[in-house]
């Protein structure tokens, strides 16, 4: 039986730079002979991404935030035995745009929801399955906010919450980091692309040379 495969996940507020950073982390590992599996979430198959577009239209701000939460873990229930626990189990690498501790920033610290009854959803939904890696991009809200505005794409119904959100959330997010040292690593995002890319290196290689 092949070994089980590595889970790496990546978070981070709006305008970090996410899409950027997830081509150059696949090309980082296809150059060291490792393909990878991408995926994100909500999202990643297509009842997932069903759920995605529900969560994230904005026509329905009537959305209560327990209603949230029980979709992004019912897509994720469906990404996660359909497509992630078997990539897994085969021995893939599989590398996540956002997972749980997304939940944890935006579902507890944005809307307000108690960590315990994400928890409770956590345990029920994934068992033992957390991420073997976490990469968090972090960057002011500012920054964040003026590079969302630049690519000028329309928002979605996170994209037009108000900016004190988005400072629980990234607050959120560092705390996590902060419970978790062992699982996360901490990227300046606000810095050039270039030092981006060289912390992305290093903090990579250092995670995966025992690997
Ligand atoms: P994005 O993938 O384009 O960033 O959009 C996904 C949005 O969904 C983003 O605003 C964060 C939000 N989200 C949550 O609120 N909770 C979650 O658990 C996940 C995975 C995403």
């Amino acid at each position: 039986m092949a070994d089980q495969g590595l889970f790496i996940t990546v978070e981070g507020g709006e305008g970090v730079g996410k899409s950027t950073n997830l081509a150059y982390i696949r090309n980082h590992l296809l150059k060291q002979g490792r393909e990878v599996l991408m995926t994100r979430e909500p999202g990643g198959t297509p009842i997932s991404e069903e759920i995605r577009a529900l969560l994230l239209d904005t026509s329905h701000d009537e959305m209560h935030a327990d209603t949230e939460l029980l979709l992004m873990f019912a897509a994720r229930a469906q990404h996660l035995q359909q497509l992630i626990l078997p990539a897994l189990a085969a021995g893939q690498w599989v590398v996540c745009d956002r997972f749980t501790d997304a939940t944890y920033a935006y579902q507890g610290s944005g809307r307000g929801i108690d960590n315990d009854r994400i928890a409770a959803l956590e345990h029920w939904v994934q068992r033992q399955l957390r991420p073997d890696l976490t990469l968090l991009l972090d960057a002011p809200v500012d920054v964040g906010m003026a590079r969302a505005a630049q690519r000028g794409q329309t928002t979605d119904r996170f994209e037009s919450e108000q900016r004190a959100f988005f400072d629980n959330v990234r607050n959120g997010y560092l705390a996590r980091a902060k419970q978790y040292p062992e699982q996360f690593r901490i990227i300046d995002a606000a810095r050039p692309l270039a030092e981006v890319e060289s912390q992305l290196v290093q903090v990579l290689d250092e995670f995966l040379s025992p690997h």
